[in-house]
């Protein structure tokens, strides 16, 4: 076991990201190390956003990797392996979810679960990467203004065991960053497609130039999203530059 082999649990962190990232800076730790912890008073999600989580309902978890094999160029690989790791562990309990370019976990219509992945670079290699994962397990009110988040227990009616939850994910983690370890980046690039959310589609969305009707085609290099317009132009896109219109 990689993922896992080594967890480090406190209390309340301001980020587990951030505190990975200190407790790097200072030792090594083993690859597939796992800090979480109950509560979170800074956590952080994309663009700068706060990632809310009532204290000790859900999973907020921060994984150490040493990806080098992965070329710098083709890191978003290590986001696609992760977020299907996510949707395995979903899985289990819910019938379907879907993966929202680049790595929201949607079920339906509502958020359940966000990954945050930040790589150092040395050179040409991954030095180190840690992937933060914020899952939402038992919490059944949400306070931010986040649109549409949701939780398993919302899903389910039944209230979840957060270590079993954990060992389970740690599981479905592990398997997947294997895979990734063995070169098999064609299946999870298939994979990782196969679950977008509003795959080929026609639905709305918004660029820097228009709001227009147009449908995913996939992912492209360096994991840009693909998408179609209906008078068939090919648009690519890199985080931030589309917006999905829900
Ligand atoms: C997003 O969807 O915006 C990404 C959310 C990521 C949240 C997790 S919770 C554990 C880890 N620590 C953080 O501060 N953020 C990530």
């Amino acid at each position: 076991m990689i993922i896992g082999s080594n967890l480090l649990f406190f209390k309340n962190l301001p980020s587990t990201n951030i505190h990975a990232a200190d407790l790097l800076k200072k030792n090594k730790l083993p690859e597939g190390t796992i800090v979480y912890t109950n509560y979170q008073s800074a956590g952080r999600g994309y663009s700068g956003n706060k990632w809310e989580s009532e204290d000790g309902k859900n999973l907020l978890i921060s994984i150490i990797l040493y990806p080098s094999f992965i070329k710098p160029e083709d890191q978003f690989l290590i986001s696609m392996a992760i977020s299907l790791g996510i949707c395995d562990f979903l899985m289990r309990f819910i019938p379907d979810c879907s993966i929202k370019w680049p790595n929201d976990i949607w079920v339906n219509n509502d958020k359940i679960a966000g990954l945050l992945i930040n790589s150092s670079l040395i050179g040409n290699t991954i030095d180190f990467t840690i992937a933060g994962i914020g899952i939402n397990i038992n919490q059944e009110k949400f306070l931010s203004n986040a649109p549409n988040p949701v939780s398993l227990s919302l899903l389910s009616g039944t209230t979840f065991n957060l270590p079993s939850c954990l060992k389970m994910l740690e599981s479905d983690l592990d398997k997947r960053y294997k895979r990734l370890i063995s070169g098999n980046s064609v299946q999870i690039k298939k994979e990782y497609v196969s679950r977008l959310y509003r795959l080929n589609e026609w639905c709305k969305y918004r660029d820097i130039n228009s709001t227009y009707t147009g449908r995913i085609l996939g992912v492209g290099d360096y994991g840009m999203l693909k998408i179609e317009k209906q008078n068939g132009e090919i648009l690519e896109y890199a985080f931030k530059e589309i917006e999905f219109i829900l």
